[in-house]
C-alpha cells in the first residue's frame, strides 16, 4: 500500500509499505477513505519528538471496514467509521472510566496509546490506504447514514473537534461564562465552536495569524491579534477587568512570541493573567517531558518557569491532558447528523495522499490559508 513516511526532520515521503493486515482477532482494517494532517503532527514533522524514521504518521482517520478479526462482533465490513486518535482497550481501570487516552493496555508502562504518535506505541498511522484498528468493537465510531456526503464534517470526530470540547470540559466551561482561548489553529477554532455549543457568553480567541483570526470571528468569537503585543490588556478590558471566567490552552509548548520566537511559558502564563480569580484553565497545548530541541535549559528538561505565585494567590485551578475522544464522539456525531455543527467550515485543502509532503511543508510553515488539510488515500 502507499503511507506517508517519515524519514526524518521535515522529510516526508509517500512510499510503497507493507499492506496493514489483521494481526489479532479483534482488530478490524479499514481501507482509509480521508485522514487529515494535524498540529501534532508538526512536532514529529519538525523532528521535537523521539519519532523513528520509516514510521507511518497519520491520527485523525476515517474509512471503510473492508476485514474483520474473528472475535469481532460488532463492526461489519462496510461500516463507515471514525477512529478516536487515541487507540483504548475498553477494560482497563482508565478505559472503564471514560478515559481513553490513558489506556493501561495498549501502550505498556505508560497511559495512552495513539496510532501514528511518537511515544504512544507502534501503531502505524493512517495517513495510508489502509490502517489496523485494534480492539475494533471498542474504538470504531459507526457513522450515521448521511456520512459519505459529510465525510469531512465526521473526519474532525478522531480529534479536533473532541480536543476542543476536551479543553472547554477542562476548564469548566458554564452557560453564560466567558472564556479566552489561546491559539486559532484547528483546536483552538474547534474549542471556540465548543464554548459556543455551551452557550458562553463572550468567546475570545487570541493568535498572531489574521487568517485564522479571520475564522475565529466567523464563528462568533472576539478575535485578538496578538500580533503587536497587548493581547492581554485587550483581554483585560473586554471583561471589565477581572480576567475571563474560563481559559482555554490550544497551543502548546512551541507557543511563540510576536517575534515568533519560541518561548514555552508564554501561553501558560498569559492564562494565569487573563483568568480570574477562581477560574479554571483547561490545557490541550502539548506539553513534554522533555524536549531537547528547545532553545532554553529548561524547557530541554520539559520544564517551564510557571507563575505558580499568581495562579495560586488568585485560587485558579487547572486541568490538562490527552483528549478522552471517546467520551465525546457518538454526542459530537449527533450534532454534526443534526446540522447544530460544522466542522468542515475549517478545512483548506483537500488533497491526494501523493500531495502530503508538500501539504506538511506548507501547513508546518502557516502558510495563509493552509489552515486544515484532509487527504484522500483513494483519489
Ligand atoms: N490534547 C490533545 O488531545 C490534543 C489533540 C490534538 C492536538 N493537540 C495539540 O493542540 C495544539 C494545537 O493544535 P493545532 O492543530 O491547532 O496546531 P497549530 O499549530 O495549527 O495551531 C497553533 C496556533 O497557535 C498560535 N500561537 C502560537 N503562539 C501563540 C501565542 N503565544 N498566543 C496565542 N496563539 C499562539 C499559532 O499561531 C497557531 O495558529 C498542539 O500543541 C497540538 O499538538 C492536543
Ligand atoms: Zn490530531
Ligand atoms: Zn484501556
Amino acid at each position: 500500500m502507499k503511507a506517508l513516511v517519515y524519514n526524518g526532520p521535515r522529510d516526508v515521503s509517500v512510499n510503497e509499505v507493507p499492506d496493514a493486515t489483521i494481526e489479532r482477532a479483534t482488530d478490524v482494517l479499514v481501507k482509509i477513505t480521508s485522514t487529515n494532517i494535524c498540529g501534532s503532527d508538526l512536532h514529529m514533522y519538525e523532528g521535537r519528538t523521539g519519532m523513528a524514521p520509516g514510521r507511518i504518521l497519520g491520527h485523525e482517520n476515517l474509512g471503510v471496514v473492508i476485514a474483520v478479526g474473528a472475535a469481532v462482533d460488532r463492526i461489519k465490513v462496510g461500516d463507515r467509521v471514525c477512529l478516536p486518535f487515541n487507540i483504548g482497550c475498553g477494560f482497563c481501570a482508565n478505559c472503564e472510566k471514560g478515559l481513553t487516552g490513558f489506556c493501561l493496555t495498549v501502550n505498556p508502562g505508560t497511559a495512552g496509546g495513539a496510532y501514528g504518535f511518537a511515544g504512544m506505541g507502534p501503531y502505524s498511522g493512517g495517513q495510508a490506504e489502509f490502517l489496523r484498528v485494534p480492539y475494533g468493537d471498542f474504538n470504531c465510531l459507526v457513522l450515521p447514514r448521511d456520512a459519505e456526503e459529510k465525510e469531512n464534517d465526521y473526519v474532525m470526530l478522531s480529534d479536533i473537534l473532541p480536543t476542543g470540547y476536551h479543553a472547554t470540559e477542562l476548564a469548566g466551561v458554564q452557560p453564560g461564562e466567558s472564556v479566552v482561548i489561546y491559539g486559532a489553529g484547528p483546536v483552538g477554532l474547534m474549542a471556540a465552536c465548543a464554548a459556543a455549543v455551551k452557550g458562553a457568553s463572550q468567546v475570545m480567541v487570541v493568535d498572531t495569524h489574521k487568517d485564522r483570526l479571520q475564522l475565529a470571528e466567523r464563528l462568533g468569537a472576539i478575535a485578538i491579534d496578538d500580533t503587536e503585543g497587548g493581547g492581554v490588556d485587550m483581554i483585560m478590558e473586554l471583561t471589565g477587568g477581572k480576567g475571563a471566567d474560563r481559559g482555554c490552552e490550544c497551543v502548546g509548548y512551541q507557543c511563540c512570541n510576536m517575534h515568533r520566537e519560541e518561548v514555552p511559558n508564554l501561553t501558560m502564563n498569559n492564562l494565569v493573567q487573563t483568568v480570574k480569580a477562581t477560574g479554571r484553565i483547561g490545557v490541550v497545548g502539548v506539553f513534554l517531558p522533555e524536549d531537547p530541541g528547545a532553545a532554553d535549559t529548561l524547557a530541554k528538561q520539559g520544564r517551564i518557569a510557571f507563575d505558580f505565585g499568581q495562579f495560586w494567590l488568585k485560587g485558579q485551578s487547572m486541568g490538562t491532558g490527552q483528549a478522552n475522544v471517546k467520551a465525546y464522539n457518538r454526542q459530537l456525531s449527533r450534532l454534526i447528523e443534526h446540522d447544530k455543527v460544522k466542522p468542515s467550515w475549517i478545512v483548506s485543502h483537500e488533497l491526494p495522499l501523493g500531495d502530503a509532503p508538500g501539504a506538511y511543508a506548507n501547513f508546518d510553515q502557516r502558510k495563509s490559508g493552509w489552515t486544515k488539510v484532509v487527504l484522500k488515500p483513494g483519489r
